[in-house]
């Protein structure tokens, strides 16, 4: 499942991170990454665990922890600290799999069930640098406001087209999910967000009571934890 998941960060803190980012130093791309990621990734990172990158980081982790909407679709586990990367010039990402289990300085390794990019550049500032999403239904391409975010399963082949004009700034990061499985996922989002709704429309009714239990009992059925 692909979704969409706007406002996850304020303008101002959008505004505050880039200003970080322009006097920041960038290191080449495929310094995290394996063999075949490295023939197709032409871009600069900030470096994996300098102090900047982890103090953005914390930003970005905090704003998708708390919220309800990345929580609901994500069911998340463990974040991997987020890296913070830029594209201009023609750079891209050519098409790739993300490597499954990540290693997580000093902590215990991070398996990789659902990729994140969190967007810091608006779609005017550049040309081209759209994300492009292949699964099963077909493929997506995703540009979208400063701020936002697009969750996608870690499964899938994805790549980032040529920036060929201004520049693309972005975070993105893996998390392990409690449900590992991309459909069972998709499955409990919808039955939580029509549960939601109903609940919106009708309160707390017996059969909403009873959904929930439904919803939880899949979980519980379904989580590793
Ligand atoms: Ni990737």
């Amino acid at each position: 499942m692909m979704l969409h998941i706007p406002g996850v960060l304020r303008p101002d803190q959008v505004e505050a991170m880039r200003a970080r980012l322009r006097a920041s130093d960038w290191i080449d791309g495929r310094a995290s990454v394996g063999e075949q990621g490295a023939r197709v990734k032409r871009n600069r990172q900030l470096a994996e665990g300098s102090p900047l990158a982890l103090e953005l980081g914390q930003i970005v982790s905090a704003a998708l922890m708390g919220n309800p909407l990345f929580f609901a679709a994500v069911l998340p586990l463990r974040i991997l600290p987020p890296y913070f990367n830029s594209y201009a010039g023609g750079e891209h990402y050519g098409p790739h799999v993300d490597g499954a289990i990540r290693v997580n300085r000093g902590a215990a390794p991070v398996r990789s069930d659902v990729s994140c990019t969190v967007f810091l550049s608006e779609p005017e500032e550049y040309e081209g640098g759209e994300l492009t999403v292949i699964d099963t239904y077909g493929t997506h391409e995703v540009k979208l406001p400063a701020g936002d975010a697009i969750v996608y399963p870690s499964t899938s082949i994805h790549q980032v087209q040529p920036v060929t004009g201004g520049e693309r700034v972005a975070s993105f990061l893996w998390v392990q999910s409690m449900v590992r499985d991309d459909w069972q996922r998709s499955m409990l989002y919808e039955l939580d967000a029509n549960i939601q709704s109903l609940r919106g429309k009708h309160g707390d009714v017996p059969e909403l009571v009873g959904l929930t239990g439904h919803y939880h009992n899949l979980l519980r059925q379904w989580a590793e934890i």
